[in-house]
């Protein structure tokens, strides 16, 4: 496994796989990995030849009383975790790297599924986002890209930016990899005290059990509150929880699939998750 810090070393690392005409799988992560990650590796190397992870902490996803400064950079230990699931190169580069002085003066911006959910809680997050996987995705030019489905709605932007700038590239999403109690893996996990890791299981909890009260026909919108019930009553400060379509369309009735989805805050720390509820007509 080689690590590369610059463009030009990824180029030159790559050039004998693209001549080749090898299969390059990428996994974009922000570093600090765990479980959820090697899962997205581990799949991009059953579908390709190749597979680079990139490691960056990309700043302007961030809001302005968000957890840049402190989020976790722990390179050694995430190399030892990718060399053992067998990923071939790692990009690391600096952030002068990918934004080089003066300024970069390009946006990427994709409506309509950017308007709710964390696109409302987080202003100019999937701006960064959109900006920093276009640069990723034009640096490294896979043929496929995997994203984690526990960030549905990044997810559902990625692909339609990349159907929409006709990059040649599929998006695979993967499912959430989860603890034995539930919790969606995540790195800002390690942020919780012992006793907030305690009740952080409640949210899939909760979301399974609104699953299971949509299949028993109790309406939409009285599962939806119960659900918010139980996680302030847990101890949740709440920052959204809806449902939407899979492609993120308004719903108010559970008439076709729906995505419940949760942002919630325990003490500072704040935990999304969604749980994908088929509609099974009777
Ligand atoms: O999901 C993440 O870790 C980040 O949003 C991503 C896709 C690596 C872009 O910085």
């Amino acid at each position: 496994m080689k690590t590369e810090t610059t463009i030009h070393g990824l180029a030159a690392s790559l050039h004998p796989a693209r001549s080749a005409r090898k299969l390059i799988g990428f996994v974009p992560t922000m570093g600090n990995l765990h479980e959820g990650h090697l899962n997205l590796v581990r799949e991009a190397k059953n579908l390709c030849d190749i597979v680079v992870v990139s490691i960056f902490v990309n700043p302007t996803q961030f809001g302005p009383n968000e957890d840049f400064d402190n989020y976790p950079r722990t390179l050694e230990q995430d190399s030892h975790l990718l060399a053992d699931v067998g990923c071939d190169i790692i990009f690391a580069p600096t952030v002068e790297q990918l934004y080089p002085k003066p300024q970069v003066k390009t946006k990427v911006l994709v409506s309509g599924v950017t308007d709710m959910l964390c696109g409302h809680s987080r202003p100019g997050h999937f701006d960064g986002v959109a900006l920093i996987v276009t640069k990723l995705l034009n640096i490294v030019q896979p043929s496929y890209a995997f994203f984690g489905q526990k960030d549905f709605q990044q997810v559902v932007v990625v692909k339609q930016l990349v159907h929409d700038l006709n990059m040649p590239l599929e998006i695979i999403a993967v499912p959430t990899t989860r603890s034995a109690d539930g919790l969606a893996l995540s790195s800002r996990n390690g942020y919780l005290t012992a006793e907030q890791r305690q009740i952080a299981p409640t949210i899939y909890q909760s979301l399974l059990a609104a699953e299971t009260q949509l299949h028993d026909g109790i309406a939409l919108a009285d599962v939806l509150e119960t659900l918010k019930h139980t996680l302030c009553h847990a101890g949740f400060e709440i920052d959204y929880v809806s449902a939407y379509t899979p492609d993120l369309e308004h719903l108010t009735q559970f008439d076709q699939d729906v995505v419940l989805f949760v942002a919630a805050k325990l003490g500072e720390t704040r935990l999304i998750d969604n749980l994908k509820v088929k509609f099974i007509a009777t």
